[in-house]
């Protein structure tokens, strides 16, 4: 049985933004956040985004978080349907695998665009609502922020960006109430890493230097997500959690 099923609901009455709701990661912590009592609004590209809301009695919204403008609408249609921001999870993000000399500029783009210029968009955007709810936002970053991974040296950078970026949010917005953490997941399979982990050699050669064993699902992400969105955390502000079984410390 799964943390998120036996605890209390400390998310009631609670308002949950999560950004790439409809992804692997992103729809299991709507999921997660629903079950503990919050209303979720559930933001993605896709309109996959629909049906996850519908799942979990949520709040769907479609948007393109490139759109400069997509920040400020996401915010005031929570509001509207839910009266509050009380937690901004920012979990919408893209992969490009390539030697980083040989990126396409666009690619270039389209990173830095969704895995950082987003979360700090949606986060000013969101600032009044959180600051008022004395909220929580909980940012997805990666190992790959402080690890040197071939293939995706562009994608790395973008969360070390992230990892700042909570960090120095964490400081600003402390004195306004509001927490920002991080949650550096390790391999889970979704649509953004099932290309590599369907692949056997890879599978087995990340299995290896994981001590716990096995893969991560996006529950194992979720829970730890709700943790620090909650007041469980209420002391924890500016850190980055590795949730990998372990596999950073191999
Ligand atoms: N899967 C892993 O092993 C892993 C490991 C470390 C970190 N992460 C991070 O976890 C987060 C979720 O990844 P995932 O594995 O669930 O991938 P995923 O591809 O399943 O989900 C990402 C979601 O983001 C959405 N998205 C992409 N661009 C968008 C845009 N411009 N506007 C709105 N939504 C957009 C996609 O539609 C998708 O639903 C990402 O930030 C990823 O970098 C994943």
């Amino acid at each position: 049985m799964r943390s998120s099923d036996t605890a209390t609901a400390p998310q009631t009455g609670r308002t949950a933004v999560v950004t790439g709701g409809s992804g692997g990661i992103g729809s299991a912590i709507a999921g997660v956040l629903a079950r503990q009592g919050a209303t979720v609004v559930v933001v993605d590209a896709s309109d996959r985004a629909e049906a996850v809301a519908e799942e979990i009695g949520g709040i769907a919204v479609v948007e393109d978080l490139t759109d400069p403008e997509s920040p400020t609408r996401i915010v005031d249609r929570a509001v509207a349907a839910a009266g509050s921001v009380d937690i901004l999870v920012n979990a919408a993000g893209i992969q490009v695998r390539t030697a980083a000399v040989d990126i396409d500029p666009e690619d270039w783009e389209r990173l830095v665009a969704v895995n950082l210029t987003a979360a700090y968009r949606l986060t000013q955007a969101a600032t009044k609502a959180l600051a008022a709810a004395r909220g929580a936002i909980v940012n997805i970053v990666s190992l790959s922020a402080d690890r040197a991974v071939a293939g995706i040296v562009p994608y790395g950078a973008t969360k070390a960006g992230l990892v700042q970026l909570t960090k120095g949010l964490a400081v600003e917005l402390g004195p306004l109430g509001i927490r920002v953490n991080a949650v550096a997941p390790g391999y889970v399979r979704t649509p953004m890493t099932e290309v590599m982990l369907d692949q056997p050699e890879f599978r087995d050669r990340v299995l290896q230097r994981i001590p716990l064993g096995r893969l991560a699902d996006g529950e194992d992400i979720a829970d730890v997500v709700a943790f620090l969105a909650s007041d469980a955390a209420r002391y924890m502000t500016g850190t980055v959690l590795p949730v990998d079984g372990g596999y950073a410390i191999t």
